[in-house]
């Protein structure tokens, strides 16, 4: 629901609001097709229409933007949603990430496919196109980690590593717990919210009961993989927003458009000169 950035998600889905000038749904979408992803299944709820409206075709303003000679930014627009096939599935009851994702398991079908959580943007689709791999390669699922201090661990999902560590970063997951108590974490190794999942994991959200927070966790389901047969985990340290809390979000807008061609050499001197 957006909670955190009220007032402006009265009215606008958390995952339109902009970095920048793009809509944060719509890096995500950019980082799996760039991960080689096909087919893209939003799990949504009908109170969010506007998701949906981002993607539909705008023949209205394209031809408004040609008639003016802004055929660069008509082209953008229009390829919007077209170099990927998109489809919706719904929850319309917020139960848990976990019922989510059982939201998608008509659309999804019988292969593996990835989990990526729109509040946290990467900085490019190599660790998801990592972690395909390692899936192809081990025939498991496959999570993003990231190393953090203690005390920060009772946020997330928290993995009990097996073995070591291999030089591409990565490591053989014997169980995970979520949201632990510091002294409980099995270790300071956390999920980030990127996923590459074998589909026998719907039968294993369909057993899962109601667990932190009340909700139908994804992590217990991961749990019950995990326990049964290879399961990995990639650690990266790829540049990483949690665009979920307004401090997050800011330093993304303000990274990327540092990088932005069109407005990033005029933004780093205004700051240089502002700070
Ligand atoms: C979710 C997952 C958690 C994971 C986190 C990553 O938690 O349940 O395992 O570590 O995303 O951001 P949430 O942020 O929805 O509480």
């Amino acid at each position: 629901m957006g909670t955190r950035f009220l007032p402006a998600t009265k009215a606008v889905p958390k995952e339109l609001l902009p970095i920048v000038d793009t809509p944060a749904l719509q890096l995500i979408v950019d980082e799996c097709v760039g991960a080689g992803i096909e087919h893209i299944v939003m799990v949504t709820s009908h109170a969010k229409p506007a998701i949906e409206a981002y993607f539909a075709e705008a023949p209205e303003v394209v031809a408004k933007l040609r008639a003016t000679g802004r055929d660069q930014v008509a082209d953008h627009l229009e390829a919007i949603g077209r170099d990927v096939r998109i489809s919706f599935a719904y929850q319309d009851v917020a139960l848990g990430l976990g019922h989510a994702v059982g939201c998608a398991r008509e659309a999804v079908g019988d292969e593996p496919f990835a989990v990526l959580l729109p509040d946290e943007i990467m900085g490019d689709s190599s660790l998801l196109a990592q972690m395909a791999d390692v899936c192809v390669a081990t025939g498991g699922s496959v999570v993003g980690l990231k190393q953090v201090a203690r005390h920060e661990v009772s946020a997330y999902g928290v993995i009990d590593p097996v073995g070591e560590l291999s030089s591409d970063g990565v490591i053989r997951i014997g169980t995970m717990v979520e949201k632990p108590a510091v002294a409980e974490a099995p270790s300071e190794l956390i999920i980030i919210g990127r996923y590459v999942l074998t589909p026998d994991v719907f039968d294993c959200i369909d057993r899962v009961r109601p667990g932190a927070g009340g909700e139908i966790q994804l992590t217990d389901a991961l749990r019950m993989q995990a326990e049964a047969g290879p399961f990995h985990g990639v650690l990266s340290d790829i540049r990483r927003y949690d665009t979920g809390n307004p401090f997050g979000w800011l330093t993304a807008v303000v990274e990327l458009a540092l990088e932005d061609e069109r407005i990033g050499t005029q933004f780093r001197e205004w700051l240089r000169a502002r700070v």
